[in-house]
């Protein structure tokens, strides 16, 4: 068994999370570097580190989730969503279960909301955000951004939702009540029922072809029928019908 197997297997037994579903050679990568500097020779010793000591654990979480995000990202995409996506969905129901699946720091699943404003009173907007990662979770809650997060976010929902604080935009309550978040593993959990939109975007680009298989599979047996899938804009789906999907906008899925 070679070195990084064996940690793999030693992660899956402490986390449960499972790195032999993330794409090997860009995974492997980004942790030999971090491995490196924290002056471990090889992937045992570094497992050890990470075993004894919580903030190296913590370190290690972090790099190896990869937490980029920011508000309205690809805005046309969100233009979309506005205009077409969630009027077609209201025409289906007058509530709408929402989830921002791998929501990282908050930025997806308070735009979700800030879009779904435009729809109805922002107290009846109700979305479940998930990550894998605590750490992003705690900061979502807080909902504190520097002004490079914001960059696509158009100046009148930057004025309604947003209140300056220095450097930093902070995201306001009533938003904040509007979003629910959970942790929650994408390779292990179960996942809910009846959605009329999931958000999932830029997570499927690091995982194998076998794990995206079998994630888009759930999110389909997740949506209700007519619900909508929305991807990230790398992250095209092939053949969706094999998951009882189709094409209903460049990056959204309906669910037949
Ligand atoms: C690059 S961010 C994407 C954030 C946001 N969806 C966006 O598009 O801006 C990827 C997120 O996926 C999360 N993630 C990675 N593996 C996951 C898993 N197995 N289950 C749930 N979330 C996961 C990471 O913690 C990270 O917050």
């Amino acid at each position: 068994m070679s070195d990084y197997t064996q940690f793999i297997d030693n992660v899956k037994k402490k986390t449960g999370i499972d790195l032999s579903l993330y794409k090997e050679a860009q995974m492997k990568r980004r942790l030999t570097s971090l491995y490196e500097k924290r002056k471990c020779r090889d992937f045992t010793e570094y497992f050890e580190l990470i075993r004894s000591d919580r903030s190296m654990m913590d370190e290690f979480l972090d790099r190896m989730t990869i937490n980029v995000s920011e508000f309205y990202r690809n805005g046309q995409r969100w233009e979309v969503l506005d205009k077409k996506i969630i009027p077609q969905l209201l025409k289906q129901s007058k509530t709408l279960k929402c989830w921002s699946a791998a929501c990282s720091t908050g930025e997806e699943p308070y735009s979700m909301s800030m879009v779904l404003s435009n729809h109805m009173p922002l107290r009846e907007v109700s979305i479940l955000a998930t990550d894998l990662d605590q750490g992003v979770i705690e900061k979502a809650k807080v909902g504190l951004y520097p002004d490079r997060s914001l960059k696509e976010v158009p100046a009148d929902v930057k004025k309604k939702y947003f209140t300056q604080e220095g450097q930093f935009y902070q995201v306001k309550e009533e938003v904040k009540r509007s979003v629910t978040f959970k942790k929650h593993n994408l390779l292990e959990d179960s996942y809910g029922s009846g959605f009329d939109l999931i958000v999932c975007r830029n997570v499927m680009i690091y995982f194998t072809e076998e794990a995206k298989d079998q994630i888009y599979s759930n999110f389909a047996k997740a949506l209700k029928p007519g619900g909508i899938l929305f991807v990230g804009s790398t992250e095209q789906i092939f053949s969706p019908d094999r998951y009882g999907l189709e094409s209903e906008d460049t990056f959204f899925y309906k669910k037949l």
